[in-house]
Parts: C-alpha cells; sequence; structure tokens
C-alpha cells in the first residue's frame, strides 16, 4: 500500500491505495478521484498550473516515479529543478521536490503533496 498526504492551506487529506501494477494514474487524477482541488490547466504538461512540492517520505528501496520529459523541460525552464536536481532524479539519488500533477504518476512510493489551491 502506498500512502499520499495531500496538504493546502484549506486541504489535510490522507489516502491509502494499492501499489500499481499496471498502467499509473497521474497524481492530478488520483487527487480528482478524491476530491482533492489540485489547480489544473492544460492537463499535459504544459502550463505549470498544476505545480506541487512532494516529499518523498518512504525508503530508498520504494524508489519513486522518474521525471517526464514535459516536467524536466518546464521545471527547469522555470527554476523549480536544477539540472543537478534532474541528475539526481534521473540516477534514482533524490526524488525531486517540485513536479506537475498531471505528469508525475506515483509509482507506490509515500508521499506528501503540499499545493495551493488559491481557494484559501
Ligand atoms: S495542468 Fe498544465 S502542466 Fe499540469
Amino acid at each position: 500500500m502506498a500512502t499520499i498526504r495531500f496538504i493546502s492551506s484549506d486541504v489535510d487529506k490522507t489516502i491509502t491505495m494499492p501499489v500499481p501494477s499496471g498502467d499509473r494514474q497521474t497524481l492530478l487524477a488520483i487527487a480528482q478521484d478524491h476530491g482533492v482541488p489540485i489547480l489544473f490547466n492544460c492537463d499535459s504538461g504544459d502550463c505549470s498550473a498544476c505545480l506541487v512540492n512532494v516529499e518523498t517520505v518512504s525508503d530508498e528501496k520504494t524508489g519513486f516515479a522518474p521525471l517526464t520529459d514535459k516536467e524536466k523541460y518546464l521545471l527547469t525552464s522555470m527554476v523549480f529543478l536544477t539540472d543537478a536536481d534532474v541528475e539526481d532524479a534521473e540516477a534514482g539519488r533524490v526524488a525531486p521536490e517540485s513536479r506537475l500533477a498531471c505528469q508525475y504518476r506515483p509509482g507506490g512510493e509515500d508521499i506528501v503533496v503540499t499545493f495551493e489551491n488559491g481557494l484559501a
């Protein structure tokens, strides 16, 4: 089982879900399925409206979902990630803290997701 805790100024919700064995849902889809209001616009990795901060709290054996090409491009362009952050993530050393919820597909890691939804 994997645990995802969503935190914003008006949300603190923890969900537990089975580790996906096939296709993985995006974090945005998981949030929507559980009534967590993460902002989004394009839903295709092009706008950054769904930017979230992710703390990976499971041990390193669990690993973490890799950055997508769109995350690498957009998050380094906007300086939310450095090239060194991307290198560390690709080597599996350090989970990136900035993610795009519409691109990130959690793979079973326990995470704490912090976001601003503009509703507060
Ligand atoms: S909604 Fe546009 S990048 Fe995720």
